[in-house]
């Protein structure tokens, strides 16, 4: 026996930022297949996240929600746990950036890299939102595209014909947080100096354990001239302040992967591991991170340069993965394909997922698709038609006629050697993430299995008192077939595992595979996996679409330019309007189009309104928002009540509905001139 292996396995952090969705889980899905491999030859494992919970999109989301950022990555945080818990996922620890270990380690990285000289300093020009306080990151600037003219384009492209540019460039560009108009302001940031690596990232690179396409796209990167790297951040900003710096903050990105040692560290003082055997450089522990193809520059490059600048380890290798997709398409909302993992749990067993994820898998790069069709076809053949099959096809005749109890031998050894020695052909696919041919090798198994039961037709010799010892020996045989698969399979299927294991009153540890179940008790067997049901695929898509957009409120035409009906400026005055805050907004029954809206407006006192904005707004979302009320419409009788007013929306054809608001700072019964 070899030592076992000291490995350490991390999948990406998600953001704090909203739900998990299946994107997530196909990459915590393959990490955790991996994980669990390694474990079950007698591996040590651990295999650590975070959530990644600093920058500006976290900080606007927990101001928007009214909470504190604290509050938000929180709440976020445990939802994720809680997510991943039930799709199987068994992290060693499931931690957050926003930890005293973390920040420990980000400035002690920091610190090491600048004492060395490899942090740069020097002034750069920014837009800046004036009205907000604060620098606008591109995707937060928006504008006319300067090439075609299509307005409504963010920051450094143009979606309708391709352009790129400059923020700088948009024509009446506009900050997306304020609707303000962006300023250039100077301010000074800290660069991580990246080409002082460039020899090392070589070497690193060529050191033979990435997969050869991101061993390429990153040397397209150290090939061409390397860039500094702004690693700052100026207030406000959550996230962690830069020592010896004033209101200056590590940017996201510099302490989203020193997550991966916080979190470690966190595990190591809980369960007494030694956390430096892991992050010193020179021992022979093994560090591999998998993450999506998105975010292999910053692992690729970034990450391993500050570890070598702080002294410390370099990864073993970064493992990338594909993009999801369903149905052939990017996840969209309005198809119900965009599916969060908790919604998808509210219909489906995880294992279903990790099985498909399992088939599709490979050690490549490439996106993959989650065809629900094929999805339900596939595990319903494949792990209820053929693994299930097995074990329910010999369990009752063990029952009926020997007491649960298998034959001292084995009838037919050649098939179970040949289990068994199909077991390293699979080691290897697990081990290079070959998934995909890892569960075609056991399928193929399955499928002799299966064969094997057909042939010798236990359920008509049963009827035969003299082939009674023929019955138990195929059975007896079948069973060990099933017990061989599930070893196999229990890095894919944890849970339908543990199940076998009980009926089977057995490990199913991978070295478990060299010897047989024989003269041993089973228990009595209990469904291990029910069929995948379309309908509630069918239902599970159904119930993710937005709801269906009614036809919005047929505005009056806009008047052309040549009959204008001019309105006096003393009628004009006439009209009443006030800013009114939406204090409760609910939808009214039999009406497709209207919503009830009570409006608190100030001094006026609060006012029932009936609105025709159904279509384009979700009751819940309105609460606490402010719009403009025309107050002194005379009040309507209108089937379902007395509406005292109108609240102002634009919107013309088909375009939606548009509710206005004022900007920041006005009040309920403010008046509007
Ligand atoms: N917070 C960063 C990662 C920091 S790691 C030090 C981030 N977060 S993320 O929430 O956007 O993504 C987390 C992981 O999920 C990434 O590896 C990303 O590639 C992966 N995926 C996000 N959407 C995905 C799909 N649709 N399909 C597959 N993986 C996807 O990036
Ligand atoms: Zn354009």
């Amino acid at each position: 026996m070899t030592d076992p292996r000291r490995i350490l396995v991390t999948s990406a952090l998600p953001y704090a930022n909203g739900p998990l969705h299946l994107g997530h889980m196909l990459e915590q899905v393959q990490t955790d297949i991996w994980v669990r491999f390694q474990r079950s030859r007698g591996n040590e494992c651990y295999y650590i996240c975070a959530d990644d919970a600093h920058g500006t999109a976290i900080m606007l989301t927990a101001e928007k929600l009214g909470i504190t950022p604290e509050e938000q990555i929180d709440r976020v945080r445990l939802e994720h746990a809680a997510d991943s818990a039930s799709f199987g996922i068994s992290f060693d620890n499931f931690y957050s950036t926003h930890s005293d270990e973390t920040r420990h380690w980000s400035e002690t990285i920091y610190r090491r890299a600048r004492d060395k000289g490899y942090i740069a300093a020097r002034e750069i020009t920014q837009a800046y939102d004036p009205e907000k306080g604060l620098f606008l990151a591109d995707r937060f600037i928006k504008g006319t595209c300067p090439n075609c003219k299509t307005p409504d384009q963010y920051g450094d492209n143009c979606e309708a014909c391709g352009a790129t540019y400059a923020p700088a460039d948009l024509i009446d560009p506009v900050s997306a947080l304020s609707g303000a108009t962006p300023v250039e302001r100077e301010s000074r940031h800290l660069f991580f100096r990246l080409p002082a690596f460039a020899d090392m990232l070589r070497e690193w690179i060529a050191s033979g354990t990435l997969q050869e396409s991101v061993a390429n796209k990153l040397r397209e990167w150290t090939d061409s001239e390397l860039q500094e790297w702004d690693i700052s951040r100026d207030a406000p900003y959550f996230g962690f302040e830069i020592p010896d710096e004033e209101n200056k903050y590590f940017y996201v990105w510099l302490d989203a992967p020193i997550g991966y040692i916080g979190s470690f560290e966190h595990f190591c003082k809980r369960e007494g591991v030694s956390f430096d055997d892991y992050w010193q450089p020179g021992g022979d522990t093994e560090l591999y991170h998998f993450i999506g193809k998105d975010i292999i520059n910053f692992h690729g490059l970034f990450w391993p340069a500050m570890l070598h600048a702080a002294e410390l380890r370099t990864p073993t290798a970064v493992y990338a993965h594909g993009f999801l997709t369903v149905n052939g398409t990017k996840m969209s909302k309005s198809r119900g394909t965009f599916i969060n993992a908790r919604h998808y749990l509210d219909h489906l067993d995880a294992e279903y997922l990790r099985y498909y994820f399992a088939a599709k898998l490979s050690g490549g790069v490439d996106d993959i698709d989650l065809n629900l069709e094929d999805f339900v076809q596939r595990v319903n053949s494949d792990v209820v038609g053929k693994v299930v099959n097995i074990a329910s096809r010999c369990s009752g005749f063990l029952r009926k006629g020997f007491d649960n109890r298998l034959a001292e031998s084995c009838s037919e050894p050649e098939l179970l050697t040949a289990f068994q020695s199909a077991g390293d052909a699979i080691t290897d696919a697990y081990e290079s993430r070959e998934f995909g041919r890892a569960i075609r090798l056991i399928m193929e198994l399955a499928d002799k299995a299966n064969q094997y039961i057909d042939h010798h037709k236990p359920w008509v010799m049963a009827k035969d008192p003299a082939q009674a010892a023929t019955v138990r020996d195929v059975c007896s045989t079948g069973i060990n077939c099933f017990r061989q698969l599930m070893i196999y399979l229990q890095p894919v299927l944890p849970a339908m595992a543990e199940r076998a294991s009980a009926y089977l009153r057995c490990t199913l540890n991978w070295e478990d595979r060299h010897e047989l179940l024989t003269d041993h008790e089973l228990a009595t067997f209990e469904p291990l996996m029910q069929r995948v049901d379309p309908k509630v695929v069918a239902a599970m898509v159904d119930s993710n679409r937005p709801p269906e957009t009614e036809a919005a409120p047929v505005p009056a035409p806009a008047p052309k330019s040549d009959d204008v009906a001019y309105l006096d400026f003393a009628d004009f005055q006439k009209v009443d309007l006030r800013i009114a805050r939406i204090e409760a907004a609910s939808a009214v029954e039999g009406a497709d189009k209207l919503l009830a809206l009570t409006l608190d407006v100030g001094e006026l006192g609060k006012r029932q309104v009936f609105s025709g904005i159904k279509a384009a707004y979700t009751p819940d979302d309105l609460v606490g928002k402010l719009t403009v009320v025309v107050a002194n419409l005379a009040p309507r009788k209108m089937r379902f009540g007395v509406s005292e007013g109108m609240v102002l929306a634009a919107g013309e054809g088909d375009s939606g509905i548009f509710l206005l608001s004022p900007d920041e700072g006005a009040t309920p019964g403010m008046r509007v001139t």
